[in-house]
C-alpha cells in the first residue's frame, strides 16, 4: 500500500462523489471531497453577512475561519470553527452560491494549498472536483474525468435531493457554465485523463473499470 493519489473530475451530477468513495473504500484509501471545501466556506461566507460581489471580504472570512473536514471514505465530517455543516452545505442558499465564491482567485489559493498538503500527507487517496488532475494533483497516478448526459445528471441530482427535475437541470446548467467558464482553474478535463461517461454505466461498473485501469498501471 504505497502512495497512490487518484484524480476524479467532471461536471455536477457525473457521480464523481459515490463512485470516489466506493473507490477509495475498496482500495484502502482515503477520500477527499474538494466540493465539500468550496461549500463550507461559502457556508461560512454567507453567515458572516458579507457581500458576495465583494471578493476582498470574502477572501478575508476564507482566510480566518478555521475548516476541518475528515477523510473516511465512509462517513466523513466538515467543521467551521467547530461546529458541524455537513447538513447545511448541501442546502439550497449554499448551492446556489458555492460557484461565485469558488471563482475567486484568493479563495482557490487558499484551498488548492490545503488540499496539496493533505494529499502529501495522506499519500494514497481519491481526490474529487474540478480542478484535481488539472491544478491540485497534475502529479496524480491515475486521472478520471467523469461525464454523463444532461438528462441522466439532472435525474441523479434529482432523485439525492428529492428535488424537482427542471429545477434541478436549470441549476446544474448554471453552476456547470459558472465553473466552465471563470478564469482561475475552471472546470477542465487534463489531456491525460481517462474519460468515462457513465449515462448508460452503474455505480459497479464504473469502480471495476477504474480498479482495473489502476492494476494496469501497477
Ligand atoms: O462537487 P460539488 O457540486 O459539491 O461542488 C460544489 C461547487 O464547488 C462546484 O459547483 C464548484 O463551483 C466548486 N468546486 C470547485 N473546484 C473544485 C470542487 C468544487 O470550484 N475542485
Amino acid at each position: 500500500t504505497g502512495r497512490c493519489v487518484v484524480a476524479v473530475d467532471g461536471p455536477s451530477g457525473s457521480g464523481k462523489s459515490t463512485v470516489s468513495r466506493r473507490l477509495a473504500a475498496s482500495i484502502g484509501a482515503r477520500y477527499l471531497d474538494t466540493g465539500a471545501m468550496y461549500r463550507a466556506i461559502t457556508w461560512a461566507v454567507l453567515r458572516s453577512g458579507v457581500d458576495l460581489t465583494d471578493t476582498a471580504s470574502v477572501a478575508k472570512v476564507a482566510g480566518e475561519v478555521n475548516l476541518r473536514i475528515g477523510t473516511h471514505p465512509q462517513g466523513y465530517a466538515v467543521t467551521i470553527d467547530g461546529v458541524g455543516v455537513d447538513a447545511d452545505i448541501r442546502g439550497a442558499e449554499v448551492t446556489g452560491a458555492v460557484s461565485a465564491v469558488a471563482a475567486i482567485p484568493a479563495v482557490r489559493e487558499l484551498l488548492v494549498a490545503r488540499q496539496r498538503e493533505m494529499i502529501a500527507n495522506v499519500g494514497r487517496m481519491v481526490v474529487e472536483g474540478r480542478d484535481i488532475g488539472s491544478v491540485v494533483a497534475p502529479d496524480a497516478d491515475l486521472k478520471v474525468f467523469l461525464t454523463a448526459s444532461e438528462a441522466a445528471r439532472a435525474a441523479r441530482r434529482s432523485a439525492e435531493d428529492a428535488a424537482d427535475v427542471a429545477a434541478t437541470a436549470a441549476d446544474l446548467a448554471r453552476r456547470d457554465r459558472l465553473d466552465s467558464t471563470r478564469k482561475v482553474n475552471p472546470l477542465a478535463q487534463a489531456p491525460d485523463a481517462v474519460v468515462l461517461d457513465t449515462t448508460e454505466l452503474g455505480i459497479d461498473e464504473v469502480v471495476a473499470r477504474l480498479r482495473d485501469l489502476l492494476t494496469e498501471r501497477g
